[in-house]
C-alpha cells in the first residue's frame, strides 16, 4: 500500500488494571528493516509487539501492519505475520514435526511445498534427533528454535520476534542471523525485541529504544549512538538513555 509502513504504531496506549503500560507509544518499522527494539524490564516491548499481532487490543491510538489496522482490518493484516512469542505454553504436546506442520496449515500452506525446508532448517538447527520429541521435552533454546523455524517457514512479510535468541547457543544465534537476513533479502521484515545489544548493534539496521510505554529514541545505530551525545556502543547509548526515565 502507498505510504504504508510494515509496522506502525500511532500513538499506542494500553492498560492493564491500574498499569498503564504503553503511554503513547509511536513506532514505524519501514519494508525490509531489520529493526530492533530495545528496553528495560518492563518497558513495554512485548505488550507492544502482542498489539502488533493482535493478542492484545490497546486501549487508544492504532496499529497497523502492511498498511492493514491490526483491529478493524484483522485478517488482512495477520495473514502478513509470523509471531515468535515471549513465553510459549501452547502446543506442549506436540511433537515439534506436528507442531510445525499445524502452524503451516492454520496458513492453508500445503506441506509438500515447505517440506523440503523444514528438513533444511531442522538440520541447519541442530533439531532432526528431535523431530518427534513433544514440545514440553525441549530444552528452553530448543523450543526457540523450532518456534524460529515456523516462523520463517511460512514465509511471512513481517516477522515478529520477541526476545528469539534467548537460550539459543552461538552457533543457533549464527544460524537464526543468517536466516532473517536471508527472509529479509527475499523481502520480509524484521520486529525482534531483545536484550542482546551486542547482536542488535551488528546485526539489525534500526533501533527503538522503549522506556516507560514510550518509544525514547529511534533511529540507526549510528544515529543514536550521535544522539547519545557520541556513545560508542549500543549498550553506552542504553545506559544514558534509559537511566531513571520510567521506573
Ligand atoms: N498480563 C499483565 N497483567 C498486568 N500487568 C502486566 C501484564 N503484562 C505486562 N504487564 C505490565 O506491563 C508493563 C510492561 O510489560 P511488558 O511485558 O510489555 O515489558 P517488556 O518490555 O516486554 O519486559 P521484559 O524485558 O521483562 O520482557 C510492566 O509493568 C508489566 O508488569
Ligand atoms: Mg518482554
Amino acid at each position: 500500500m502507498a505510504g504504508s509502513a510494515a509496522v506502525e504504531a500511532v500513538n499506542l496506549r494500553k492498560r492493564y488494571g491500574e498499569v498503564e503500560a504503553l503511554k503513547g507509544l509511536n513506532l514505524r518499522v519501514g519494508y525490509g528493516e531489520i529493526y530492533g527494539l530495545i528496553g528495560p524490564n518492563g518497558a513495554g516491548k512485548t505488550t507492544t509487539l502482542k498489539c502488533v499481532v493482535g493478542l492484545l487490543k490497546p486501549n487508544a491510538g492504532r496499529v497497523s501492519v502492511c498498511g492493514w489496522d491490526v483491529v478493524r482490518e484483522r485478517v488482512n493484516a495477520l495473514r502478513n505475520v509470523s509471531y515468535v512469542p515471549e513465553n510459549p505454553v501452547v502446543f506442549q504436546n506436540l511433537t515439534v514435526e506436528d507442531f510445525i506442520k499445524f502452524i503451516i496449515s492454520l496458513r492453508g500452506l500445503a506441506w509438500s511445498d515447505v517440506r523440503e525446508e523444514f528438513e533444511d532448517y531442522l538440520r541447519k538447527f541442530k533439531l532432526v534427533g528431535k523431530r518427534r520429541a513433544l514440545m514440553k521435552e525441549l530444552s528452553r533454546g530448543m523450543v526457540q528454535k523450532a518456534l524460529v523455524i515456523a516462523a520463517l517457514l511460512v514465509r511471512p512479510k513481517v516477522l515478529v520476534m520477541d526476545e528469539p535468541m534467548a537460550g539459543m547457543d552461538p552457533e543457533a544465534q549464527h544460524v537464526f542471523k543468517e536466516e532473517v537476513r536471508r527472509a529479509v533479502e527475499g523481502g520480509a521484515t524484521a520486529l525482534i525485541s531483545s536484550h542482546l545489544l551486542d547482536m542488535v548493534e551488528r546485526f539489525c539496521t534500526r533501533v527503538g529504544i522503549i522506556d516507560g510505554g514510550r518509544l525514547v529514541m529511534e533511529g540507526s545505530i549510528k544515529e543514536v549512538k550521535e544522539a547519545a551525545a557520541g556513545s560508542e556502543s549500543l549498550e553506552e547509548v542504553f545506559l544514558k538513555v534509559v537511566s531513571g526515565s520510567g521506573r
